[in-house]
């Protein structure tokens, strides 16, 4: 169908279902094991409700909000996905060039298709981006690779803690055959590719990392270290005592650990406990998983996240349709934003907070 045919994210993910190469679809799309942890993740957006209020003018909606102190046009960002060019020819550039239109973040993915370099040259002087990285057992290379972030402006350093191996995608296990990751980190002869391309990719990782590693992170860069895939509220208070500047509650998309809980539950379990242990304050709280829609950006945001990340649409939008695709894709969230917010009778994200959502349903409270 036509561009303007598209009204939603989930429009975008019917059209990929139906055009995209199967190779690539099985990888973007699958989930760990049975997918369970997949679906959950955008249904337990689902189980909450809005309290509304009305009576307040709504004339004007200011949607900016900051992340790691970076202005934003909205409060969302494109995470981090490895092997844009499975979906695209110009892979992560796509990303790269639509979040500098939209003025929103992208996360740059360690095990990207392009470049890091050619991501980075991609962007404009002012945008922002931050850098996902998985850590390589070889200390040396990973801090290589850390420093030429810094260098070259990335804003956070974004570090995966939920795969010290990957999980077991079995539509991307079928479909076996993938031909672009030659060049992708890790790759060499001896990689075993009849598991799927994650498998194939991800030999490097480190699983020995662990809590007392922080400190040589913090040795080698200034950036801002973000735990990426913490999945409970233990975690998430360590890594603030610690001296991390956030964590993002993650699950990897239901793509590692099968029944890890959907992060919008750790979410309403977390902030309380942030804030009793006076750990709130330069702490930053991101989420990502499931998210489809405004209103589940709104109810994250009500209930104390910074930001918001987003996978796969993008991903979708992006084989689809290419920069008009994602460029689109962002207009769509941003104008549900506006709307929703209007009718929740909010004018800017700093009003948005637990007395407009109902967690009931997940809490029995
Ligand atoms: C991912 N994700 C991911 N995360 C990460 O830290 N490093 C990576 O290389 C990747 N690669 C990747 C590839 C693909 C195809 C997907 C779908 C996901 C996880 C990603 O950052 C994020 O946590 C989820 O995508 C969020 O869920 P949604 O928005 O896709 O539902």
């Amino acid at each position: 169908p036509d561009l303007s045919q598209i009204y939603n994210l989930n429009d975008f993910e019917f059209v990929a279902r139906h055009t995209m190469e199967h190779t690539a679809w099985a990888y973007y799309s699958s989930g760990c094991d049975d997918e369970i942890t997949l679906r959950e993740n955008h249904l337990s957006y689902h189980r909450i409700f809005f309290k509304p209020r009305v009576m307040v003018d709504v004339t004007n909606i200011d949607l900016s909000t900051t992340m790691l102190g970076a202005k934003v046009a909205s409060p969302f960002y494109i995470t981090a996905t490895a092997l844009g060019r499975l979906g695209h020819p110009d892979g992560e550039k796509v990303l790269t060039r639509s979040a500098a239109k939209q003025g929103i973040i992208q996360m740059i993915p360690t095990l990207a298709s392009c470049s890091f370099d050619e991501i980075v040259d991609e962007a404009t002087d002012k945008q922002t981006q931050w850098f996902q990285l998985y850590v390589n057992s070889d200390r040396e290379i990973c801090k290589e690779i850390i420093e030429h972030a810094e260098e070259r402006g990335m804003k956070g350093l974004f570090i995966t803690v939920d795969a010290p191996q990957l999980g077991r995608r079995e539509k991307d296990m079928r479909s076996k055959q993938i031909e672009d990751i030659s060049h992708v980190q890790g790759d060499d002869a001896d990689v075993d590719r009849s598991q799927g391309a994650a498998r194939a990719i991800s030999s490097f990782i480190d699983t020995s990392l662990k809590w007392d590693d922080l400190k040589w992170f913090k040795s080698v860069t200034k950036m801002p270290i973000i735990l990426k895939g913490v999945q409970c509220v233990e975690d998430a208070i360590i890594a603030a005592k610690l001296g991390c500047q956030g964590v993002v509650l993650s699950n990897h998309g239901g793509r590692q650990l099968e029944f890890s809980r959907p992060p919008l539950e750790v979410l309403i379990e977390l902030m309380p406990v942030l804030r009793q242990q006076g750990l709130d304050k330069n702490f930053e709280v991101y989420i990502d998983g499931g998210v489809r829609r405004a209103t589940d950006i709104l109810k994250a945001m009500c209930l104390g996240a910074k930001g918001v990340g987003i996978g796969r649409p993008f991903l979708y939008a992006m084989s689809t349709y290419g920069d008009e695709g994602v460029t689109k894709a962002i207009q769509i969230l941003k104008d549900e934003m506006v709307m929703n917010m209007r009718l929740l009778g909010v004018t800017s994200i700093d009003q948005l907070n637990e007395s407009y959502v109902d967690v009931r349903n997940i809490t029995n409270r």
